[in-house]
């Protein structure tokens, strides 16, 4: 160790007294006969210190390697939307035809499917029939020329707090007397309304809200007709992420190529609205 000449200023030496022989901050011990027996404490203990970790380096190194493999559990989720047909509750492909011909507006037995995730139900909804004569929705599929129609789907899972259908409903035209939402496409007596804390969306146009608490809407799924059956192929990029999941296509497995409609049979007879 090299020695360090004591400043000329120096307030505890003064000048002329010895030099130093340690930098500031490093601990000596100098055995009561100097020279030959002095020991440096600090270097034997970085030494101990060392040898000390290499062992346990060494003999718990698997064991914590296994132990991070648990803490941080393999996320569970897609890469991308699946393409995925609808399959209705009879077992056959779903197709426009026949959600023409047995399900309209005024049904009030509600059909749900999984898409993209197996814990993520959406409402599927065909508003055909509204007494308003509107002939297409925002994501609406159907017999129009260009494809477009009233065939629409939206996530069954509250934005509020992530009520799930059928907590969350859909109503019927006339099923609140006098309760109607003024819009764009006219007034509307049909919506979707969560019967938790009173959230309602627009049946008809990408679910935006009606009513609160919810800040945002519920997630518009994509539809597709092919070969005049239904089909799944994304979500609106638009609407925000599921309720529940900070990724969409996060937190549980895909549907896979097919997702059967479940048949809530709800049945709403009397309405929940507050008044
Ligand atoms: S969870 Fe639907 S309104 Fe609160």
């Amino acid at each position: 160790m090299s020695e360090i000449a004591c400043p000329t200023d120096c307030p505890r030496l003064g000048p002329g007294t010895p030099t130093w022989a340690a930098p500031v901050g490093q601990v000596r011990k100098i055995a009561p006969t100097g020279g030959a027996d002095e020991v440096d404490e600090t270097r034997r203990n970085v030494l101990k210190l060392l040898a000390i970790a290499g062992v346990i380096g060494a003999a718990g190194g698997g064991l914590a390697g296994g132990a991070l493999q648990y803490l941080q559990p393999p996320s569970v989720g897609l890469k991308s939307y699946p393409t995925t047909q609808l399959i209705d509750v009879s077992g056959v492909p779903l197709t426009v035809e026949r959600m023409n011909r047995e399900y309209s507006v005024n049904t009030s037995t509600v059909y749900t499917f999984n898409y993209p995730l197996v814990d993520e139900p959406n409402f599927l909804l065909n508003l055909a029939g509204n007494s308003q004569g509107i002939t297409k929705v925002p994501y609406g599929i159907g017999d129009n020329e260009d494809g477009s129609g009233l065939i629409v789907a939206y996530s069954a899972i509250c934005q509020h707090l992530g009520c799930v259908a059928p907590a969350i409903k859909y109503y019927p035209p006339g099923l609140c007397p006098g309760k109607t939402f003024t819009t764009a496409q006219g007034v509307l007596d049909f919506f979707i309304h969560c019967s938790c804390h009173g959230s309602t969306y627009n049946a008809a146009d990408q679910a935006h809200i009606f009513t609160g608490p919810t800040v945002l809407p519920l997630p518009t799924v994509i539809l597709k007709v092919i070969d005049g059956t239904i089909w799944a192929t994304g979500m609106s990029p638009s609407s925000p992420p599921v309720k529940g999941h900070i990724d969409t296509l996060q937190g549980d497995t895909g549907v896979g190529s097919s997702s059967q409609l479940t048949n809530l049979g709800q049945g709403i007879t009397s309405c929940t609205f507050p008044t």
